[in-house]
């Protein structure tokens, strides 16, 4: 299997498949992604932002009730293990439910494009799942998100930019990770958002009062809250 990485850094946003999403894919190398994956998780700005929010979206709430918190797009489950624990170091209880496109150990099959099926929930959230949907998708996710959730919802993406792109094929390829990191990794900085992009998509979800925030490294933070 080859595992491409394109030189080129183009200044748009440019979608293309990417080998974790491929249907069919070596289960050892799925697996080998979503090891990755979790190994990343534990760099620093990857996951401690979205305890963050979650925490002030978890303070604004009147009633002491176990929060229920849904993950779109969960890969192996490994975040919301994690904040699970988190908010319980915080004593905050908590349920939280990973899902995913692809069921796997612990994590439902659950679409992030098919609003119809999202359950109810206090907080949805996901890391580094949006940059595979298209704009049309995420709005629609957007959308369902607000009309779902009781207290709020974020999404933590990638920021689309050039020094990120060539700094991040630098990283993941002296990080000995499996070189699909560097393959997809590459695609998915390239198929990540700037501002303006993220503007457009709640513009056209037609969700108010969202918040985009920048948080270093080269990561976005867009989050909801219900007034
Ligand atoms: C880059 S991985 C991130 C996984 C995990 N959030 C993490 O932080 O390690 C992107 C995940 O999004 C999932 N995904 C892609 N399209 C999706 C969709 N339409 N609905 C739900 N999940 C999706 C993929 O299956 C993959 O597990």
């Amino acid at each position: 299997m080859k595992f491409p990485i394109s030189l080129l850094y183009r200044p748009y946003r440019f979608r293309q498949p990417e080998l974790m999403d491929t249907p069919g894919l070596n289960p050892e190398v799925h697996q080998a992604a979503l090891q990755g994956l979790e190994t990343i998780a534990t760099w620093p700005g990857q996951r401690r932002p979205i305890l963050s929010k979650i925490l002030e979206m978890a303070a604004s709430r009147e009633s002491r009730r176990p929060l229920t918190l849904v993950e779109l797009g969960a890969g192996s489950g490994h975040l919301s293990h994690w904040l699970a624990g988190q908010l319980a170091a915080h004593g905050v209880s908590a349920k939280v439910t990973p899902t995913d496109l692809t069921a796997g150990p612990g994590v439902r099959k659950l679409d992030a494009t098919d609003g119809r099926r999202f359950p109810k929930a206090d907080i949805f959230f996901s890391n580094l799942c949006w940059h595979h949907l298209t704009d049309p998708q995420v709005a629609a996710s957007c959308q369902a998100m607000t009309s779902q959730a009781s207290l709020g919802w974020l999404a933590f993406d990638l920021h689309r930019h050039f020094v990120h792109y060539y700094s991040a094929l630098l990283i993941l390829k002296a990080a000995r990770l499996h070189p699909i990191l560097a393959s997809d990794g590459t695609k998915s900085i390239q198929q990540g958002f700037n501002r303006r992009d993220l503007s457009e998509i709640l513009a056209a979800a037609g969700v108010n009062g969202a918040q985009i925030q920048w948080s270093f490294p080269f990561r976005w933070m867009v989050s909801w809250q219900r007034k």
